[in-house]
């Protein structure tokens, strides 16, 4: 593997394998290693989380990482190539850790960067965060071996990086509950970039309470993502989608609540529930760092 752009990059035993990686070293104390590196960190959205987590796991790694915000370079104000700015990169850093607008940028920068590339989130996928949750989801409950798991509302990037994960057949069951209409605009996004998937097993239009019933983990991400139009007549089909109390309560008694954060609090989860005992985003955010290290490892 020379670039971690999506899930799908992964064999199974690959992903696996970072996963029970990332555990292990969970705990270990980080003697700096004598690998000296330097990423880029080229982020063109707002970032807490994977921004901290890359620059913490790089200095941890005794490597040194440089921010380079869009707003100050050539590329984003259309002045220079991609082919002339991945050029550029590579002069000066070992790998780049890049957040784009459109998933588009990153096939771009992959086809002329000698270095590897590491997707930090864009309009389609956030495959850094699916890790993370995996691997909460390992430590939480033993395995992901027949694993119910539930994602409520659109079918974000983050969403479709489950997806992938999925595909692999790696254990655990999923389900989508969505609205039609933010189906279709998933698969329009998919069309645009000339990509397939088929998930209309997997997707229902309306609550099936045997299915949420069975629920080992419900999963949600805002509704409103970041650089997204977002029709208000849309947003309405979305009032059944909230992970309120009453509907969390309806999944089995050790169900986890998980989501990549930011939330929007009152609209797709309610405090109840985020801030509830079976609610794990903490230690998912915090697991955000000890997959990226264990890829930056692999990478580097
Ligand atoms: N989950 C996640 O990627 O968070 P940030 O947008 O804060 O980086
Ligand atoms: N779907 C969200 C994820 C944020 C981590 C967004 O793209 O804004």
């Amino acid at each position: 593997m020379k670039h971690f752009i999506d899930i799908s990059n992964l064999s199974k035993e690959r992903l696996i394998g970072i996963l029970n990686a990332s555990i292990q070293n969970k705990n270990e104390n980080i003697s700096k290693e004598k690998l000296y590196k330097v990423i880029g960190l080229f982020f063109e959205k707002n970032s807490t989380r994977t921004r901290l987590s890359f620059e913490l796991a790089i200095n941890q790694l005794g490597s040194s990482s440089i921010f380079i915000s869009s707003k100050d370079s050539h590329f984003s104000k259309g002045k220079e190539s991609v082919e002339d700015t991945a050029k550029t990169f590579a002069l000066y850093l070992d790998a780049l850790v890049m957040r784009v607008n459109n998933h588009s940028t990153l096939s771009s920068f992959v086809k002329s960067s000698s270095i590897p590339i590491i997707n930090g989130l864009s309009d389609l996928s956030h495959p850094c965060q699916t890790l993370a949750g995996l691997m909460t989801l390992i430590e939480e409950k033993g395995s992901l071996e027949n694993l119910n798991l539930l994602w409520m509302g659109p079918i974000t990037n983050v969403a479709h990086s489950w997806i992938e994960a999925h595909k692999l057949k790696i254990g655990f069951n999923l389900n989508i509950f969505c609205p039609e209409v933010y189906i279709n605009k998933y698969q329009n996004k998919l069309q645009s970039y000339d990509l397939e998937t088929d998930i209309n097993n997997i997707v229902h239009y309306k609550i099936d309470n045997d299915i949420l019933n069975s629920a080992d983990a419900i999963l949600t991400d805002t509704w409103k993502s970041m650089g997204e139009e977002t029709d208000d007549n849309h947003l309405d089909k979305l009032d059944n989608f909230s992970v309120t109390e009453e509907l969390f309560n309806k999944a089995k008694k050790d169900c986890l609540f998980m989501h990549c954060l930011p939330a929007s609090r009152g609209q797709e989860v309610e405090d109840k529930v985020i801030d509830g005992p079976n609610s794990k985003i903490w230690v998912e955010a915090k697991n955000r760092l000890f997959v990226q290290r264990q890829l930056l490892k692999e990478l580097l």
